[in-house]
Formats: structure tokens, C-alpha cells, sequence
């Protein structure tokens, strides 16, 4: 599992909750947050930001790990994700490829209102992944 220091966690943590209250979800009600943690150190929080084209819904980690590459970052170490529920949430397909673009070791967390959490590797939610190095 990779090392992630406590505060970094703590950070994560935080930002994805408060993101969570930011999510535009008037179609689903499911508010989602989410923190990426870059290369850097910095903590970039996403929520999932709906349309009425539904098709055009992005997620919450996208939207955290898209906004800490516009800021510079071109690696994700860590990625939390917060929903109000009683069991934690999992990163969606999409989501998983995402993260593997810049964080194919990436750690990934899933915290909800109650204690359960899941702790896992990208690596392992996406084995055998397609990506940057496959291509010619
Ligand atoms: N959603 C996320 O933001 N992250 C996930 O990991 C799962 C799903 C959003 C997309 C959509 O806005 C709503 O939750 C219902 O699928």
C-alpha cells in the first residue's frame, strides 16, 4: 500500500466531505466528494456536477483529479472518496481510468457517514488496466 502521511489523510479527508455539500446532483440527490492528492502535496477537492443531458454527469473524483492536472500536477498519489451513506462508495469504471492515468499506484479510500471504509490500490480496482504506456 503506498505511504500516505496522516495529515495528508486528514486533508483528503476533510475536502472531501466539505465537497460533498458542493455536489450539483438535482437529478440522482447522491452528493458526492472527492480529494485528489497530487505529486505536490496539495489537496484538490471535486464533486459530481450533473446535466440535464444525463450523459454528461462527471463524478466527483474527476472532477478532483481534472482540477489538480489544470493546476499543474501530473501525478495523484492518493484519492478520497466521501458519500452520505451508510456504506462507502467505490470509484465508478470510468473514474478507475482516470486515476490511472496519473496515479496507476494511486491509494484510494472510500469513507461514508458511518466507520466502514474501504482502503484499497487503484491497481486493484482496475487490474490489468490500459493506459499510457500501451499506446505506440
Ligand atoms: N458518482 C460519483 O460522483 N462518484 C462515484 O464514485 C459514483 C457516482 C456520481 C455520478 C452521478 O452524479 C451520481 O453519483 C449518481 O450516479
Amino acid at each position: 500500500m503506498p505511504t500516505i502521511s496522516e495529515s495528508a489523510l486528514r486533508r483528503m479527508e476533510k475536502s472531501a466531505r466539505t465537497a460533498a455539500a458542493r455536489a450539483y446532483a438535482p437529478y440522482s440527490r447522491f452528493r458526492v466528494g472527492a480529494a485528489a492528492l497530487g505529486g505536490s502535496g496539495k489537496v484538490y477537492a471535486g464533486c459530481n456536477v450533473e446535466n440535464a443531458s444525463y450523459g454528461l454527469c462527471n463524478c466527483a473524483e474527476r472532477t478532483a483529479i481534472f482540477s489538480a492536472i489544470a493546476a499543474g500536477e501530473r501525478s495523484i498519489k492518493a484519492v478520497t472518496v466521501y458519500t452520505p451513506t451508510p456504506l462507502p462508495t467505490a470509484p465508478c469504471g470510468a473514474c478507475r481510468q482516470v486515476i490511472h492515468e496519473f496515479g496507476p499506484d494511486a491509494l484510494i479510500i472510500s469513507i461514508c457517514d458511518a466507520r466502514n471504509r474501504i482502503e484499497t490500490k487503484l491497481s486493484a480496482l482496475l487490474p490489468g488496466a490500459f493506459g499510457p504506456g500501451d499506446l505506440p
